[in-house]
């Protein structure tokens, strides 16, 4: 299972000179279990922020997050995170760096070597399990993150512009794998992108999120069938009214 119901979620953060910066305000989503959802919205709306609050890694000022109906209170092994920033271990191998989170629960070195070596395969890396970081290129230390993230068998994924920083081609290439590892492992996945393109290819539905503070702005559902062609005449029109509607008002109050 991973349902997870957001309600009347708001933050703000208290500034240098004491006044109070709201970046989300009475937020309100629910993703279904095993529902892929991508998170549309103009940078410093409250994205990063919403997922550090998902995961656990902040608390809310106010409202509530659960997870199959319990409260989220704290980080959770049922929440996975790949961050932003390339946030690998540097002075640990590739597999070290998967093993980790098993590590700090508890679980015998053979168990989790074995789970380890499980998930590199699923990310095309069992050749570079013991390389360290430094040697690979971005796309392949995103792999890994996605890796170390899973390896925990965390009903929901939570994934910040995970692959911002990629160049088309590889960007490209993460989305299929993604959508396969997803395909096979079915998690419910929530992905933060500034990538119309890559919302389109991904979702089941878009959440758009409006400027800071961050509300929400208009949920499109993408009823393209799967496996999505990013050329086809449908593909182009479903991209198109995204981007009408992300510059339009906001549908949702
Ligand atoms: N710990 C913090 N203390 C103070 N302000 C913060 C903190 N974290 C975030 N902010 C502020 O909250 C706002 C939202 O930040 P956040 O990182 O959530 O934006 P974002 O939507 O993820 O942006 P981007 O698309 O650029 O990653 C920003 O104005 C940021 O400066
Ligand atoms: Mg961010």
């Amino acid at each position: 299972m991973g349902k997870l119901q957001i309600h009347d979620l708001s933050q703000s953060f208290t500034r240098d000179d004491g006044s109070e910066l709201t970046v989300l305000d009475h937020l309100n989503i629910e993703v279904q279990d095993k529902e892929f959802v991508c998170i549309l919205g103009s940078s410093g709306c409250g994205k990063t922020t919403l997922l550090r609050l998902i995961a656990g890694l902040d608390t809310a000022r106010s409202g509530t997050i659960l997870l199959d109906g319990e409260e989220m209170k704290g980080p959770s092994s049922k929440v996975g995170f790949v961050f932003q920033e390339y946030s690998l271990f540097p002075w640990r191998s590739v597999i070290d760096n998967v093993v980790f989170g098993l590590e700090m629960k508890g679980i015998g070195k053979d168990e989790r070597y074995r789970i380890a070596e499980r998930y590199l395969e699923l990310v095309n890396l069992t050749q570079f399990r013991a390389n360290y970081p430094a040697e690979l290129s971005g796309g392949m230390r995103q792999r890994v993150a996605v890796a170390r993230a899973l390896a925990l068998d965390p009903v929901l994924l939570l994934m910040d512009e995970p692959f911002g920083a990629l160049d088309a081609q590889t960007r490209n290439m993460l989305q299929i794998e993604l959508l396969e590892i997803w395909e096979k492992t079915k998690k419910t996945i929530i992905f933060i992108t500034h990538s119309v393109d890559e919302a389109v290819f991904l979702s089941d539905r878009i959440i758009v999120l409006t400027p800071r503070p961050g509300c929400l702005c208009h949920i499109v559902p993408i009823n393209l069938p799967r496996p999505r062609d990013r050329t086809s005449t449908e593909f182009a029109q479903v991209r198109r009214h995204v981007l009408d509607l992300i510059n339009q008002k906001c549908s949702i109050q």
